[in-house]
């Protein structure tokens, strides 16, 4: 079908109509006249997929893409190779504000930002995790597909990873592999869930952080050090704070290293990110590191400890949700500094935190995956009668 393409949605597509009927199409820009193919049926065939097969009019942005697996029915792992970066950054600010309108009421100015070590929107990624092959190649998983598309290099990946060459190793036997780089070399781990915890040094903040091999640490290289920026300004002026879904304690951390006398309580529930957390922090003592479930710390263990200056929330991509914001409305604390890796899940949440009274006070939004369609954004909301902190 000849498809002329509309605005872009969440998730890399652009959107297109035909006969009437929305067609989200990859591989498109807005602007552009195309040649699609359709690839799948949204729900009750009200909507469908389609990938762009040829370009008839492109928009001013196109590049050809620098990653020779990316393209139609090709490698799924990047969405936005065939547009520059300021085009990428562009249409990642679009959707951010369009989800902010849509599911949280409001409207503000969004841009997108690189961070340090950006190098053209490659060799960022310093944690991949390769499907294998049935012949034991690495590769990716096509868009939407359990088929693997074999790789030699990724493009996105850091240099370290592409020169390890594990892309030339005999991976039989294997599901997966993730291949991860730190402060200490190139770490290979076949089957990493299966696998035996292993332990990698990150840095971040002036200090060295312990990680679990099944924990959470930002994968481009300058993302741990832009977020916790942006964090520690946004409490200052906050004596107590809590970082829930802390992770091995980067927020936690960087709030007691810029304030010594800050009391920080920092909750999370994975028992090798909890024990990397305490040790992390153990020469910070205004740090507490509790492993629970956020709401249920919120609801039974954070009863009598007060009202916090500020609470943190950095949350899995689903979001916080309905109860553990009503848990932090319940508290009452005036100052929210959200970080969010999913702009739907943060437009939901900043729709149900204005619903109790808070305000969205800024948005900054960082490019941490470029090439996607992902990035990450640190909302602040206050609320109350008493004056800014700032
Ligand atoms: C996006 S990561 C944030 C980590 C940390 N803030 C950082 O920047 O490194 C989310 C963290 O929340 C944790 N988590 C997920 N669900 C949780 C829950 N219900 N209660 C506590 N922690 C949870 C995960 O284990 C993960 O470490």
């Amino acid at each position: 079908m000849r498809l002329s393409i509309g605005s872009v949605a969440h998730g890399g597509y652009c959107v297109a109509r035909h006969e009437g009927q929305v067609v989200f199409v990859r591989g498109t820009l807005p602007g552009e006249v195309v040649e699609a193919t359709v690839t799948r049926a949204g729900r009750r065939n009200r909507f469908l997929f389609a990938d762009a097969t040829e370009i008839l009019e492109p928009a001013a942005g196109r590049v050809p893409a620098p990653c020779p697996f990316s393209g139609p029915g090709r490698c799924g792992g990047c969405d936005w190779q065939h547009a520059d970066l300021p085009t990428q950054r562009q249409l990642k600010a679009a959707v951010l504000a369009e989800q902010l309108q849509r599911l949280g009421g409001v409207t503000v100015p969004v841009e997108v930002a690189p961070v340090q070590g950006d190098r053209d929107g490659l060799q960022w990624r310093t944690a991949v995790r390769y499907a294998v092959t049935e012949d034991g190649r690495l590769g990716f998983r096509k868009h939407h597909s359990h088929e693997v598309e074999p790789i030699d290099r990724c493009a996105i990946a850091t240099a370290r990873i592409q020169d390890a060459d594990v892309t030339t190793l005999d991976w039989t036997g294997a599901a997966e592999v993730a291949v991860t780089e730190d402060g200490d070399g190139v770490m290979m781990l076949p089957d990493p869930d299966a696998a035996e915890e292993a332990w990698l040094q990150r840095g971040a903040y002036g200090r060295t952080w312990r990680v679990p091999s099944s924990g959470f640490w930002q994968v481009h290289p300058g993302a741990a050090d832009a977020l916790a920026d942006l964090v520690v300004e946004a409490i200052a002026g906050c004596r107590t704070v809590w970082d829930l879904y802390c992770g091995v304690g980067l927020f936690a951390g960087a709030a007691a290293v810029d304030d010594p006398g800050r009391r920080v309580e920092a909750v999370e529930s994975h028992r090798p990110a909890v024990t990397a957390a305490r040790a992390n922090v153990a020469d910070l003592p205004g740090v507490q590191v509790h492993r629970a479930d956020v709401l249920r710390w919120l609801t039974s263990d954070a009863a009598g400890r007060g009202r916090p200056d500020a609470v943190i929330l950095d949350p899995p991509r689903k979001g916080a949700g309905e109860r553990v914001l009503s848990a932090i409305d319940a508290v009452g604390c005036r100052r929210i500094v959200y970080v969010a890796c999913d702009p739907s899940a943060l437009g939901r949440d900043v729709g149900l935190l204005r619903a109790r009274g808070y305000d969205l006070d800024s948005v900054v939004a960082l490019d941490l995956f470029p090439m996607t369609h992902h990035v990450e954004a640190v909302a602040v909301l206050s609320r109350g009668p008493a004056p800014r902190l700032d």
